[in-house]
C-alpha cells in the first residue's frame, strides 16, 4: 500500500503526494470526462507544533480510502499537500494554492482554527467543498457555516463543555485555566468555564500564553501560589506533550488536571508517568470497545507501524464522508447540490461511535470520561451522549 508512513513532509510528498505548486501538468477535469482523478487536497501542519497531527489525519483519510478500493465514486485520486504550518496569517494564500492553483474538489484540513478561519474564507467565496479534520473553530459551523462546508472533528466548546459539570461533581470549586492564546484555547477555555459556571463552580483565574510558546514555568509557578482545586487546561501536539511533564515537574500533581482529550490523545506514551490520572472530555477514546474501532486500530498500526489516535479518526471520517457523497454521485463532482445533500444526510461509522452531522454540518456525537491509570486511558463513561454543538449564528444559505 502507498502510505505515507508518518514520516517527515517530504516523505509524506513523495508516498503519493504531490507538492501544490509542483506539479507542471494538471488535467481538465471534466473536460476529459469522468475518468479525470478526483483532487484531494489536503491543508494541514506537517511541521511545527501540531506536525504529528497533520500526519496522522492523512494516514487515517488515506487508510480509509484504501480500504473501500481506493476511489472516490468509482474515480483514481490525486492528493496534493500544502503544508499550512499552523500559520493563520498564511491561511488563505495556502487555501488558494490548492483551491485556485490546483484546482482541487476537496480540500481537506486544517488542525488549527486560526487557519482554518482564513480558509473558510476562501472556499465561501469559491464553493469549494471542504471537510475540516481538524479545527474547532466555532465559526465555521456558525457565524461562517455554509452549505459547502463540512466538519467531522469537533467544536471546541464540545470537547470542553462537558467537563464543567464533570469537576463540580469530583468537587472542584475554584479552578484555574490556562491554554494558547488564539481561538481554539480561548474557545475551549470559554467552554469548560459555562459548564463550569453553571454547575455553581467558579473560574479563579484565566491564563493564555502565545501560541506554539512551550515556555510553561511562570505560569506554573503563578497556579502553585494560586493553590486552585483544579486546573483545566487546552493543549494538542507537542505542546501537550510539554505541558503535561511540566505540570508533573513542576510538583503540582496534587491538583487535579483536566481538559479536552488533545492534553493526551497521540502524546500519551511521550508523557508517560507525568500523565497519570489527568482527566479528560472527547470524542474519542483508543478503548473504545466496538468492532469499527478495533479493526480500524488494527489496520491503521498495520499500515503505519503506530498507533491511531483521535486525529487519525477524523482523518478516516473526513474521508468516509467523501466515500459517500461521491458514491451518490458517481464521481460526478460538477453535480454539487446533490454532492452536498448525500453529504449532509451521511452517517458514519466511526471508531468513535456512529455519528451524523447537524443542520450547521457539525458532528453531533457523545463524548467520553477518560482517565490515564496504569499509562492506559481508561474510559470512565459518556459525559454527554449525542452532543449538538448550539451552532449560534449559523444561517445556511
Ligand atoms: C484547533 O486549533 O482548533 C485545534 C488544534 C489542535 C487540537 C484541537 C483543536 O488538538
Amino acid at each position: 500500500m502507498d502510505f505515507a508512513k508518518g514520516l517527515p513532509r517530504r516523505s509524506i510528498l513523495q508516498a503519493g503526494l504531490v507538492a501544490a505548486g509542483a506539479s507542471a501538468f494538471v488535467p481538465t477535469r471534466f473536460a476529459i470526462g469522468n475518468t479525470a482523478k478526483v483532487k484531494v487536497g489536503f491543508l494541514l501542519p506537517y511541521t511545527g507544533t501540531y506536525a504529528g497531527l497533520g500526519e496522522a489525519i492523512t494516514n487515517g483519510f488515506k487508510l480509509a480510502i484504501e480500504e473501500r478500493g481506493g476511489k472516490l465514486g468509482g474515480r483514481d485520486i490525486q492528493f496534493v499537500a500544502v503544508d499550512d504550518e499552523s500559520n493563520p496569517a498564511k491561511g488563505p494564500e495556502n487555501t488558494s494554492k490548492l483551491v485556485s492553483g490546483e484546482n482541487v474538489d476537496f480540500v481537506v484540513g486544517p488542525v488549527h482554527s486560526g487557519v482554518a478561519l482564513g480558509m473558510v474564507k476562501v472556499v465561501r467565496e469559491t464553493g469549494t467543498i471542504a471537510v475540516i479534520a481538524n479545527a474547532g473553530a466555532g465559526a465555521a459551523t456558525g457565524p461562517l457555516c455554509a452549505p459547502n462546508i463540512f466538519r467531522t472533528s469537533f467544536t471546541n466548546w464540545q470537547t470542553a463543555y462537558p467537563m464543567g459539570k464533570v469537576a463540580v461533581e469530583r468537587g472542584l470549586k475554584n479552578v484555574v485555566t490556562i491554554s494558547w492564546k488564539y481561538a481554539a484555547g480561548e474557545e475551549a477555555l470559554s467552554g469548560f468555564e459555562a459548564g463550569f459556571t453553571k454547575a455553581g463552580g467558579k473560574v479563579v483565574k484565566q491564563i493564555l500564553v502565545p501560541f506554539p510558546s512551550d515556555e510553561f514555568q511562570a505560569n506554573l509557578t503563578e497556579i502553585a501560589a494560586l493553590k486552585p482545586d483544579g486546573v483545566f487546561t487546552f493543549f494538542a501536539g507537542a505542546g501537550a506533550l510539554k505541558f503535561v511533564k511540566d505540570y508533573a515537574a513542576a510538583g503540582l500533581k496534587s491538583i487535579p488536571l483536566m481538559g479536552p482529550g488533545f492534553l493526551t490523545d497521540g502524546v500519551l506514551k511521550a508523557q508517560g508517568e507525568a500523565a497519570e490520572g489527568v482527566l479528560t472530555t472527547l470524542h474519542y477514546a483508543d478503548a473504545l470497545d466496538t468492532p469499527e474501532n478495533k479493526s480500524f486500530r488494527a489496520a491503521y498500526a498495520k499500515a503505519f507501524g503506530k498507533e491511531a489516535d483521535v486525529y487519525a479518526v477524523q482523518g478516516y471520517d473526513s474521508a468516509q464522508l467523501l466515500v459517500q457523497g461521491m458514491a451518490a454521485v458517481k464521481g460526478d463532482t460538477s453535480a454539487k447540490p446533490a454532492l452536498i445533500e448525500a453529504m449532509e444526510k451521511s452517517v458514519i461509522k466511526s471508531p468513535r461511535g456512529t455519528f451524523t452531522l447537524s443542520k450547521a454540518h457539525n458532528p453531533v456525537q457523545d463524548i467520553y470520561l477518560r482517565q490515564v491509570k496504569g499509562g492506559q486511558e481508561i474510559v470512565l463513561g459518556v459525559a454527554e451522549k449525542g452532543l449538538a454543538d448550539p451552532a449560534t449564528g449559523c444561517k445556511m444559505a
